[in-house]
């Protein structure tokens, strides 16, 4: 049993504090209007949830000090716009060995703070240094209320904590995973109430279920956008406080977004929807930080400034649907293709593997590799991943020197030396001509031919020899091709130096 007081006397704070008390824990509900305690005291009912019992153990408060006083958990439950001052208050009475807990989802508008940001923050200032854990999913507290079946993320840096927030919130009604993915966790969490306004404005305006399924799903390709840019994980975005609660926000009757979005889809003004909605739309709260977020991360959110420039800057929803549908023509795929043929191929070696293809697959690549760096390296080693023998030709020093007419700095032995120093290459041969890339498919019983994206679409030839050819992504700010530039020219023969691939003809029979 814990002791563990809610800061918030909303419908979400509510709802959890029945929740702990039913389990066993004891708890104390505090909020800062003392008219809200003594009417729930008094009814033991809260407004926005009538079906719901408070049982009689849950004591309510509207002494800060008190509520923080003797307590195990601090769970803040005020709208994001109260976080701040609700710590502030709270911070002389509390002590470390506290952990705090945050519900509420947003950003604050100046400070581009998260929830648990703005917690921490204010417990520094007042010398204090608590662990905050964020919790957060598709959760709403009408069902919660019900006891119906739900789940959420307990997120903390530190996965022990988040394990103990795990603990003491489990039960048969609430099942709780955990994160150590906190600002992923927080960012979703403000976001989805955005691109649940766009879900409710969409339904307003009459369009039907396509339209919904598309705003969810691109809305979350761009939160993830600007998560990943962040640094958050990608495994957040998909998870219950990423997706799950996306999901439930931009469908769901109980969705306060949702239903604001919808009203201004109707035509009512944004004031008139939020006075209608009656409780905290934090949607409309979190735009100008995400508008401010996608400007200093320099990320494309299409759909979170289209709700802006609805709510913030009058413009029509009709014209708004119109240009989002209007824009260019752009890919679903978020990374190169030759990335996701890379990944593709790496994955269908490991599956013939794993499914007992014991034929070994054997690899072969071509490059000078006179200066052994990481761009290179890095390329052996994707080689290498493709299959179980990486076989890799450099050239000989005659071929450099009357083929490609360049001066080496180191021999042909030097580089051999080098390159078979290195423990992903199995075999190192010399390239002395042009025309010997078709035989030596066949000698070496070569599967996979690599060379990396700079040379695109040379090799193709190379798949009559029955071979896979594959480009592999280099290393963006390492250009050997530029190296080889700079160190070569100075090396010219008869004042000519092949550095550029243009100048190369790679197959001598075509
Ligand atoms: N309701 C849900 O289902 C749900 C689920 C998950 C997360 N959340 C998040 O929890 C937070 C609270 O949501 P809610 O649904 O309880 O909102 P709500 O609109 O029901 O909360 C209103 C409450 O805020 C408190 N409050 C009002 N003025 C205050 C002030 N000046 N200082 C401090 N506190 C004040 C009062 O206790 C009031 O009852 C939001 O950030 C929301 O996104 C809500």
């Amino acid at each position: 049993m814990k002791r563990i007081s809610v800061l918030g006397a909303g419908t979400w704070g509510i709802a959890l504090a029945r929740m702990l008390c039913n389990i066993g824990h004891s708890v104390t509900v505090w909020s800062a209007l003392p008219a809200e305690i003594e009417e729930l005291s008094r009814t033991r009912q809260h407004k926005n949830l009538p079906y719901m019992d408070i049982p009689d153990a849950l004591l309510f408060t509207d002494d800060v000090a008190a509520a923080c006083e003797g307590t195990d958990i601090l769970l803040f439950a005020v709208p994001s716009v109260f976080v701040r001052s609700t710590v502030r208050s709270a911070a002389p009475y509390i002590t470390e060995s506290q952990v705090i807990v945050d519900v509420a989802k947003g950003i604050e508008s100046d400070t581009l703070m998260t929830m648990s940001e703005i917690i921490v923050d204010e417990l520094n200032k007042a010398g204090k240094c608590n662990s905050v854990v964020a919790l957060s999913g598709p959760t709403h507290a009408e069902e919660v209320a019900k006891d119906l079946p739900t789940t959420i993320v307990a997120a903390h840096a530190d996965i022990e904590t988040a394990e103990y927030i795990q603990s003491v919130f489990a039960n048969p009604v609430l099942r709780v995973y955990t994160n150590t993915d906190v600002k992923g966790v927080e960012i979703c969490g403000a976001l989805k109430n955005i691109i649940a306004l766009a879900s409710g404005i969409s339904a307003g305006l009459g369009y039907g279920d396509n339209a919904r399924a598309a705003l969810i799903t691109r809305g979350l390709a761009e939160i993830e956008r600007l998560g990943l840019k962040m640094g958050c994980l990608s495994d957040t975005f998909s998870g219950l406080a990423g997706v799950g609660d996306l999901i439930v926000t931009a469908m769901s009757k109980h969705s306060r977004n949702n239903k604001c979005g919808y009203l201004i889809g109707q035509g009512y003004s944004t004031d008139d929807a939020v006075k209608q909605v009656g409780m905290v739309v934090e949607g409309i709260n979190a735009l100008p930080a995400a508008i401010k977020l996608a400007a200093q991360y320099e990320v494309e959110m299409p759909i979170i400034t289209a709700v802006d420039q609805i709510i913030n800057h009058n413009a029509s929803a009709v014209e708004i649907a119109m240009n989002l549908m209007g824009r260019d023509g752009i890919t679903e795929l978020s990374k190169p293709i030759l990335d996701i043929n890379y990944e593709t191929a790496v994955i269908k070696n490991a599956a013939m593997r794993a499914q007992g293809d014991q034929s070994m697959k054997r690899v072969i690549t071509y490059g000078t590799f006179d200066l052994l760096h990481y761009g290179h390296i890095n390329l052996l080693r994707r080689a290498k991943a493709l299959g179980d023998y990486l076989i890799v030709v450099i050239s000989s020093d005659e071929f450099n020197w009357t083929e490609k007419h360049k001066k080496c700095y180191f021999t042909y032995e030097q580089r051999k030396a080098l390159v078979e120093s290195i423990r992903y290459v199995d075999l190192v041969i010399p390239e002395n001509s042009w025309t010997q890339k078709r035989s030596d498919m066949h000698e070496y019983h070569v599967d996979t031919f690599v060379m990396g994206d700079d040379w695109k679409g040379k090799f193709d030839f190379l798949k009559e020899e029955g071979v896979e050819v594959v480009y592999l992504p280099r290393t963006p700010e390492i250009s050997s091709s530029k190296m080889k530039k700079d160190l070569y020219d100075a090396n010219t023969v008869d004042g000519e130096s092949k550095t550029s691939h243009d100048d190369i003809n790679t197959d001598p029979d075509a």
